[in-house]
């Protein structure tokens, strides 16, 4: 099989309360995936949940308590926007895969017939982030691509720290001891990693790539395995 890349598409950047820049950003990345497919590329996309998701979970956590059956939401929260990035890209003629597969197995089939595979979720207990480096251990992809909406990964989370310092090159150990290793998030909670990810990515000797996905072109550099903006995490 030619290059395999898969790529973890943070929800939030599907932005739906930007509707301008949403268009933008869509259009942008249909033409990324015309060319990746028109140099012979494989390319597994993991669309993450984003608001739909949220807004199920917060819906249901009015009277649900049980965490996996929160996730089955979430989960079809994911499957709701990889549908909307699988129909844009059939639209303009990609060689997209017919259908969101539920799981990895069924993915790594669909990426032998197809050059684009889009998903979500599979099972409870972790995120999307997760679902695409067991992805990218599958098809032995060079690295698991993280593309969320903050551009780096950084000592502490930013959103509570001033002080908190971008990294551009760090190890899965240093990623966990920022985000933890291993341990379930609780249902639509969020941290630049998923922990449950990290913990794959050490098993499988993955390095990962976080970056800013709003910016197509640091994907595109990523892809294309130039260096980008964004951090590299080494195994
Ligand atoms: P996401 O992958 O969207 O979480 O899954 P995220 O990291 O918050 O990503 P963004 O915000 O979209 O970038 C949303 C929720 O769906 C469930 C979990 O409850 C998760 O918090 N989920 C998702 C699963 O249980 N299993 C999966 O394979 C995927």
């Amino acid at each position: 099989m030619s290059t395999v890349h898969v790529v973890a598409l943070g929800g939030s950047l599907l932005r739906p309360e930007e509707a301008a820049a949403r268009t933008m950003w869509m259009g942008q990345l249909r033409q990324l995936m015309v060319h990746l497919e028109g140099n012979g590329r494989r390319i597994g996309l993991v669309v993450g949940g984003g608001l739909p998701a949220r807004e199920g979970i917060g819906l249901a956590k009015e009277i649900i308590n049980d965490s996996e059956k929160l996730d089955q939401i979430g989960i079809a929260g994911t499957r709701l926007n990889a549908t909307v990035l699988q129909q844009i890209l059939l639209d303009i003629g990609c060689d997209v895969a017919p259908v969101v597969p539920h799981t990895i197995e069924a993915a790594r089939l669909l990426l032998e017939d197809h050059h684009i595979v889009v998903m979500g979720g599979t099972v409870p207990g972790h995120t999307t982030d997760t679902v695409a480096v067991k992805l990218a251990a599958t098809v032995h992809a060079r690295h698991c691509i993280i593309a969320t909406n903050v551009p780096h990964v950084y000592t502490k989370d930013p959103r509570h720290h001033d002080d908190a310092e971008a990294l551009t090159e760090m190890t899965l150990k240093e990623l966990g001891e920022i985000v933890g290793v291993g341990t379930p998030l609780e249902p639509g909670a969020s941290t630049v990693v998923d922990p449950v990810a990290v913990g794959v990515a050490m098993e499988a000797g993955l390095d990962l790539a976080v970056l800013d996905g709003r910016d197509v072109r640091r994907l595109d550099d990523a892809l294309e395995g130039k260096p980008f903006e964004g951090t590299v995490i080494k195994a």
